[in-house]
This record gives structure tokens, C-alpha cells and sequence, in this order.
């Protein structure tokens, strides 16, 4: 039977990175097949960390050009940005009401995030920020959420919290589960095979950007991160780098870990490099000349956003309706 999908993305750098590609919106044009999908590019979590309004805005129209171009179809399924549904901050109000001071903090997002700029210059909303995210869920009635293994600790939370509504005022929330893959949920830098993949942790060296040219992306596959020894073998533990290389590859050629050992044994990392580097921007080069192209027209865009919008807005707003109901608000 179909379910509902729910997903959303943060439009917080010029572009998406080959992380965001693997871990998640692989599989968002994958479950659009068959399945009742929503996609949300996440504005209002975007203004969590440093607001440029000229910025943002041109970020938020690049990633629906992004979208599109990877595979989402926005026939099939529902493509919206998050600031275009007030109901998402409706129930992200109800969420903050719902959730405790000591869960909330302990959230290991919030954690390093805050950390890294200093407590002080941290913000409410990023204290708020995973309610926020369970409304986004929770709205839509969604069965599953395609993330990568860092929203793991979101999703629990989200579970948790519909459940305690559920129980308290009555069934309310479909309870969501988390979809993530074995391979390719965590994708790691190229330069530091240790970090994850990150718009803003990760070194400028290290994230493989989608609309990066394709010579960029292929230099920064060959100077990537190796390590001792000279085998190509996968070995997450002593070997990060070729271990993250050969998970890029296999996600993107379909060929199985095992069959990329054996087609490079006895090869040395510079083959191999290269011939990740072939695979990567083959792949990408269709997708970057799509999204530059759909950026060309940005009343398109926004049309297809704002039609998204309304189809959102439908569901969402019945949740509302019967989670105030339910709360005891007048209606
Ligand atoms: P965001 O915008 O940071 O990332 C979007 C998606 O990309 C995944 N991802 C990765 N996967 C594998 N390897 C990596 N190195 C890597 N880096 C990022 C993320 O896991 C995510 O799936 N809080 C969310 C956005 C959000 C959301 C939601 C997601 C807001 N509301 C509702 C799902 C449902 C975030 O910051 O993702």
C-alpha cells in the first residue's frame, strides 16, 4: 500500500553536497515511486544559524532547482518550502508544549552546533529547532522519514513525543519511522575520512558539491584522503578514505563493494581515485546542467513551489485542526 513520505532540507549553502545526495535524496526520488511523498525545502530552519537575506533567498530557489534536478518530480510528488505553511509553525508551538527542557537538551545537533559558535551566540531556535523538525513529521501523518544517520536522534525524538500526545489526548499522529540505509547514511569528508560530509563542519577540500563544475569535483577525488597501505579494500576502521570512496562509487555505479575490490586489486589508489572521480562526475554533470538551467527561470520555480504549497497546506492544516481539537482548544 502507499505511505506517506515526509523529508525535508536545509537550504543552507549554494549547494547541496554528495552526502545530502547518498544519505537521503537518493532515496526521496526512490519512495516518490508508489508512495504519497513531501518534500520541504526548510526555510525557517535555515534561520537558526546566520541570516543573509540575499543569500538565503537565492539558496532557497537553488535548492528547488536542485530537487528537481536530481529526480523529484513535482507531479509525483508534493515539493514545497516549509515558510509557505504556517501550520508547520502551529504545531512546532504545540511540539515546544509537549517536549521537556531536559529532553530537548539532549540533543547532540544542538550540542555541537552550540558549541562550535560559543553558547552565547547560540539561538532559541536552535534550542527549538528539533520540535520544529517533529512538527514538519508529525503534520503530514508520515509513515517514513529518508534521512541520513545524523537525524537518527531527531526521529526518536519526534516518535516520542507523538507517542505522549497520542497517549495523553488521544490518537492523533501516525507514529513515523526513520528510513535509513546501511550504506551511504553517513558519507564522510574526503580530506578528514573521520568527519562526516558537511556544509559546515567539513573542509571546503573534503565536500563533493553538486553544482560544483566537474573538474573541481574530480580534483578533489584525487587529492582526497587515502590511507597506509596500498590495498583497495573496504575497511572502515584502518581504512576511512578508501573505505568513503568505495561507498560513493558503489552508490552511484550500482556495482557491490565486493565487485570494486576485485575489479582493483592489484591497482593502486591513484587508478582507483580516478576512476571514482570518472564515476562521480559522470553522474553529476547532467544534474548540475539541469539545475543550472532551471534557476534560469525562477517564476517557474516559484510557481511549482507555490502549487506544492497548497497541496501541503490541505493535509497539514486537518492536522492541526484535530491536534487542537483533541488539546481542547475552541475550534
Ligand atoms: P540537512 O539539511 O543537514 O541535511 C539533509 C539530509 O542530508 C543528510 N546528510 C547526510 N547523509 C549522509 N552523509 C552525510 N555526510 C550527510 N550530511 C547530511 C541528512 O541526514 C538529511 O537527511 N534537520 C534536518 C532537516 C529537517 C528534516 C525535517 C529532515 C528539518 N525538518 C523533517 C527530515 C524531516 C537537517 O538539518 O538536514
Amino acid at each position: 500500500m502507499a505511505k506517506r513520505i515526509l523529508s525535508g532540507i536545509q537550504p543552507t549553502s549554494d549547494s547541496f553536497h554528495l552526502g545530502n545526495y547518498l544519505g537521503a535524496l537518493k532515496q526521496w526520488v526512490e519512495l516518490q515511486e508508489g508512495n504519497d511523498a513531501f518534500y520541504c525545502i526548510v526555510d525557517l530552519h535555515a534561520l537558526t544559524g546566520e541570516i543573509d537575506p540575499a543569500l538565503l533567498r537565492k539558496r532557497i530557489l537553488a535548492s528547488a532547482a536542485q530537487l528537481i534536478a536530481l529526480g523529484i518530480s513535482p507531479e509525483k510528488s508534493t515539493l514545497f518550502v516549509q515558510s509557505h505553511v504556517s501550520e508547520h509553525n502551529q504545531l512546532g508551538w504545540i511540539m515546544e508544549c509537549i517536549a521537556g527542557f531536559g529532553e530537548a537538551n539532549r540533543m547532540t545537533q544542538f550540542k555541537d552546533k552550540s558549541a562550535k559558535g560559543g553558547a552565547d551566540s547560540a539561538r532559541v531556535g536552535l534550542f527549538t529547532y528539533p520540535m520544529l523538525q517533529a512538527a514538519d513529521i508529525l503534520l503530514y501523518q508520515a509513515h517514513y522519514v529518508p534521512v541520513g544517520e545524523d537525524q537518527r536522534q531527531h526521529i526518536e525524538l519526534t516518535r516520542d513525543l507523538a507517542t505522549r500526545f497520542n497517549t495523553r489526548f488521544g490518537d492523533t499522529f501516525q507514529i513515523p519511522e526513520g528510513y535509513i540505509l546501511k550504506s551511504g547514511a553517513k558519507i564522510y569528508d574526503l580530506q578528514e575520512p573521520r568527519n562526516k560530509m558537511s556544509k559546515s563542519s567539513g573542509s571546503a577540500a573534503g565536500v563533493l558539491e553538486i553544482l560544483d563544475t566537474p573538474e573541481a569535483n574530480a580534483k578533489k577525488i584525487k587529492s582526497a584522503t587515502t590511507d597506509a597501505g596500498r590495498e583497495v579494500r573496504f575497511d572502515e576502521k584502518d581504512k576511512p578514505g578508501i573505505s568513503n570512496l568505495l561507498t560513493i562509487h558503489s552508490a552511484l555505479s550500482g556495482k557491490k563493494i565486493s565487485e570494486l575490490e576485485n575489479e582493483f586489486a592489484g591497482q593502486g589508489y591513484g587508478d582507483f581515485k580516478g576512476a571514482v572521480a570518472e564515476v562521480v562526475v559522470e553522474y553529476l554533470r547532467p544534474i548540475r546542467a539541469r539545475a543550472l538551467e532551471l534557476l534560469e527561470d525562477e517564476r517557474n520555480l516559484v510557481q511549482i513551489l507555490h502549487i506544492g504549497a497548497d497541496k501541503a497546506r490541505t493535509v497539514a492544516s486537518k492536522t492541526v485542526a484535530e491536534s487542537y481539537k483533541n488539546l481542547g482548544l475552541v475550534l
